[in-house]
């Protein structure tokens, strides 16, 4: 049989999950108490999501993927619409747009950070933009005030798809209302995790009022009534899913924001370890990380050459690294290639080494020492 790659003894792995221990005895709390539907502890994860993020509305669904879609949909993003966005990103950000039915538009990216190209969306605005979609990639945020400034021009709401960026800044602020709608993901390796659990965060409280009616049926739960007969409205006039949240995924969420700050020291770390050890070498080029933005080190990516011998190199001292993401308009179901030169170049040299709270000091010796040893060759 394959090995899989949760089978991997003794390798350095690219991927982590981080529990903290109180989660343990929190979901046995919750199991016990019989109410394990969308509850007070769901209210409380929103609250603490806000608290944490300094965010003003935000409501929880089931995964990031969830996330983006209700966002779409309560946009009232359709068929006939496009939405722009980046080539460059793992799938859910662009099969939520064709989920809806709508068309997605790549804009190129920019190589030193693999952040959307404001100059490139700029190109790509037509009279069936509906939206503008920006991935904080690896948590190192995009450039906001270009991106904002598009959006005002053109009357465009911005959504921040947050998955990789949950605790990264801009400028000082955290992402989540650094637009208008952001989507975060907790999903098992994220720097906290629901197992699988999402959040839309908005700094627009009539969006926020409509989120809530788009992730349940048409109805706010909240507003939901205690008649004898019927706790529903009388008439229920939006199509909505059924992605809210369970107490039992807002535990973990609830118990994982308690404890925050460890996963994201553990990272800072790291990523300030390789960035200060790998600086300068001939055949890998870190990420530019600006100063005015703080990278939550949510996945570590550089540019290699030789990418595939490099892989190689890493498989011998048993330290997985793999292409995270290819650009995704090679996937037919997004209608065919584009002409998106620097997504190409990205798409031939971009990998990812390790970084997750996981990883010893001897772990991080080891792949530093490797990657330096694979330069002089
Ligand atoms: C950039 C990006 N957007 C969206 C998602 C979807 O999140 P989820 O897996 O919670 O649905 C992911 C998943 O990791 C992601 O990397």
């Amino acid at each position: 049989m394959e090995k899989k790659d949760y089978d991997m003894e003794g390798e350095i792995r690219l991927w982590g999950t981080y529990v903290p221990d109180e989660a343990i005895t929190a979901v046995q709390d919750i199991l016990r108490s019989k109410w394990l539907n969308t509850g007070k502890q769901e209210a409380l994860f929103r609250k603490k999501v806000c608290e944490t993020f300094n965010i003003p509305y935000c409501v929880a669904v089931p995964n990031g993927t969830a996330a983006l879609r209700a966002s779409l949909a309560m946009l009232g993003v359709g068929p006939g619409d496009e939405v722009i966005s980046t080539p460059y990103t793992f799938m859910a950000t662009n099969t939520s747009i064709l989920e809806q039915g709508a068309t997605p538009v790549f804009a190129d990216i920019k190589y030193d950070d693999l952040n959307i190209d404001p100059e490139s969306i700029k190109e790509r605005i037509t009279d069936k933009t509906k939206a503008i979609i920006c991935v904080h990639y690896a948590g190192n945020t995009c450039d906001m005030d270009e991106i904002r400034k598009i959006g005002r021009e053109n009357n465009l709401p911005i959504i921040e798809d947050c998955a990789h960026a949950m605790g990264s800044k801009y400028k000082g602020q955290f992402t989540g209302s650094l637009a208008d709608i952001a989507c975060f993901s907790f999903q098992v390796v994220k720097i906290i995790t629901c197992g699988d659990g999402g959040v839309i965060s908005t700094t627009n409280e009539e969006y926020y009022k409509k989120l809530k009616q788009y992730i349940w049926y048409g109805v706010d739960r909240e507003t939901k009534q205690t008649r004898l007969l019927d706790p529903l409205p009388d008439d229920i006039d939006i199509l909505g899913f059924k992605y809210n949240m369970n107490d039992i995924v807002a535990t973990l969420g609830i118990t994982g924001l308690n404890n925050f700050d460890i996963p994201m020291k553990r990272r800072k770390e790291i990523g300030e370890r390789y960035r200060d050890e790998l600086a300068g070498l001939s055949k890998v080029t870190l990420m530019n990380y600006q100063p005015d933005k703080t990278p939550n080190y949510q996945i570590f990516p550089i540019h290699v050459e030789g990418r595939e011998e490099f892989a190689k190199h890493m498989q011998k001292y048993s330290i997985q690294v793999n292409v995270n993401n290819r650009r995704n308009d090679r996937y037919s179901i997004f209608g065919g290639k584009r002409d998106l030169p620097v997504a190409e170049r990205v798409d031939n040299d971009a990998i990812l080494i390790p970084i997750h709270s996981d990883l010893t000091d001897s772990h991080i010796d080891r792949i530093v020492e490797a990657i330096k040893e694979y330069d002089r060759t």
